[in-house]
């Protein structure tokens, strides 16, 4: 195996169902919420972007076509754009249309689990390292968390992933890795487990959603094991993976927001906001002043 074979690839799995959502979701991809004003998803492609990525496989499900429609043209609105001179609005949705060819869709027939929804691409990244992003997982930070990935990749080789640190109480939510030797940007990995029990965490990094991996993670995905919750796991595979190939983590320096939770949702929302330079300001007074009566009213209560 070449150790540092440039990664062109990445996989964005936007098959779940987004149950946590509903009715929001009834209709509508939970990947097409928006965090201010562009869909969930569009963060995640964003970062790949910014991470050098050339190639995006996103593994769909049935009613998920809104997502196919976000990433292809619209000549139409384009022109009506143009026509009320509304220039700003046509150059931003110029920058975010990927270049022709450059995203493919597959479909993961059957909701059976991370592992399944990145297996499902395997063709269509065949035999080379590849990114691994789950869109719920937003990067708020100077650079997203993918090109810190790809840093410690250019040192390391092999597989390496993005952690952060979680209350010792939120560990049995997530992938929780162990540490090992620490590496530039980074510390080796020497175990992994998919939502540990409470107390057998092995420490307090968990998988933030951000992959680098080895295209022989396949072969082991192939396996169909299930793990964690009945679901056929991408952390176990990883560990299986582990006992041949290197794999690091790199903690990530800004932070990320679930937005798979509602609370996670809203606090990115707030967050994005409050760094805008057109909303910001407002949106910090009218926070400002709805915690102080919601502070007042629990007070008098
Ligand atoms: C998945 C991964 C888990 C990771 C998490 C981050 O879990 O299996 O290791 O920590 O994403 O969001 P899920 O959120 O699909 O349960």
């Amino acid at each position: 195996m070449e150790r540092t074979k440039t990664v062109r690839k990445a996989v964005i799995p936007v098959a779940g169902n987004g149950t946590r959502f509903l009715p929001a979701t009834k209709a509508m991809p939970k990947e097409m919420l928006t965090v201010v004003d562009r869909p969930v998803v569009q963060y995640a492609v964003d970062e790949a972007r910014e991470a050098g990525i050339e190639h995006i496989v996103f593994v769909t499900s049935r009613n998920k076509q809104a997502i196919e429609d976000h990433f292809d043209d619209t000549p139409e609105l384009i022109t009506s754009l143009t026509r009320s001179g509304k220039d700003a609005q046509v150059s931003e949705l110029e920058r975010l249309l990927p270049k022709a060819g450059s995203v493919s869709f597959t479909r993961q027939q059957a909701p059976l689990g991370l592992g399944h929804a990145v297996w499902c691409a395997r063709d269509l990244i065949g035999d080379e390292p590849f990114a691994l992003l789950l869109p719920d997982m937003i990067s708020y930070g100077a650079r997203g968390c993918l090109a810190g990935l790809m840093d410690l990749y250019g040192h390391v080789g092999g597989n390496v992933v993005g952690v952060e640190q979680c209350a010792p109480e939120e560990a049995s939510q997530y992938g929780i890795v162990a540490t090992g030797a620490a590496v530039p940007h980074g510390f080796a990995i020497t175990g992994m487990v998919e939502k540990p029990k409470a107390g057998e965490a092995p420490s307090n990094f968990y998988l933030n959603g951000r992959y680098i991996l080895q295209p022989e993670i396949f072969g082991l995905l192939a396996r169909q094991q299930r793990g964690a919750g009945n679901e056929i796991q991408l952390t176990d595979s990883m560990l299986a993976l582990s006992d041949s190939q290197p794999f690091h983590a790199h903690p990530y320096d800004g932070r990320t927001f679930d937005c798979g939770s509602k609370h996670g949702f809203i606090e990115a929302n707030v967050a994005f906001a409050l760094k805008r330079a057109d909303i910001g300001a407002a949106v910090y007074q009218s926070l400002r002043a709805l915690v102080l009566s919601h502070e007042g009213a629990t007070r008098a209560a």
